[in-house]
């Protein structure tokens, strides 16, 4: 079986979107991504996952109502049992069906057994130089993240 390790959602941005400003609601584009993120994670590994982490969301560009949006997710890395992925957002007007970038972040997601424990998933390697750059991306945020950590302890308490 060929694993899946990239995921497009294509839609049109509905009304039911809408924030104050007449564009689309922050809420919506980040629930794009986590949808995007856990097919993504899902279609790699045949599992049941659940995000884990989401990081650096940056936000572009506006989206507007009725425009054409594309949510694509790619893995680029796994550990052993998660696996990181940036998700990327476009959007067009469809009358010209030009596209920009919109919004951008990585979710971390992790795959879960019937008792929601974290299980193994099968390794992803790059081919690619730009899958590789990528990996080394995501190896350097953990990197950055456990460093903050040491640095400033764990945010709030449990
Ligand atoms: C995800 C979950 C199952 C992990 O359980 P856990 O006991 O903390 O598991 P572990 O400490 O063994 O970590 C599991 C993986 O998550 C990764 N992980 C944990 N914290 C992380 C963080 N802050 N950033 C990135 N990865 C993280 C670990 O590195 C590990 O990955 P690896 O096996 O590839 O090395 C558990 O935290 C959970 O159920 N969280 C809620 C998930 C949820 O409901 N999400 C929906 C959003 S509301």
């Amino acid at each position: 079986m060929e694993r899946q390790s990239t995921v497009t959602l294509k839609f049109l941005a509905e009304p039911s979107d809408v924030n104050l400003y007449g564009n689309v609601h922050g809420g919506s584009v980040m629930k794009w991504i986590d949808q995007a993120g856990y097919a993504c994670s899902v279609g790699w590994c045949g599992k049941f996952c659940v995000t884990v982490f989401v990081s650096g969301i940056r936000f572009y560009r506006p989206i507007h109502i009725g425009h054409l949006v594309e949510v694509t997710g790619r893995l680029i890395y796994t550990g052993r049992t998660s696996m990181h992925i940036t998700v990327e957002v476009k959007a067009a007007d469809p009358r010209d069906g030009q596209y920009t970038r919109t919004t951008q972040c990585i979710v971390v997601f992790v795959a879960i057994d019937a008792d929601g424990k974290p299980v193994e998933v099968p390794a992803w390697e790059p081919k690619t130089d730009e899958e590789k750059s990528m990996r080394d991306y995501a190896v350097r945020l953990m990197e950055l993240r456990k460093g903050i950590e040491a640095q400033v302890g764990p945010l709030g308490t449990e």
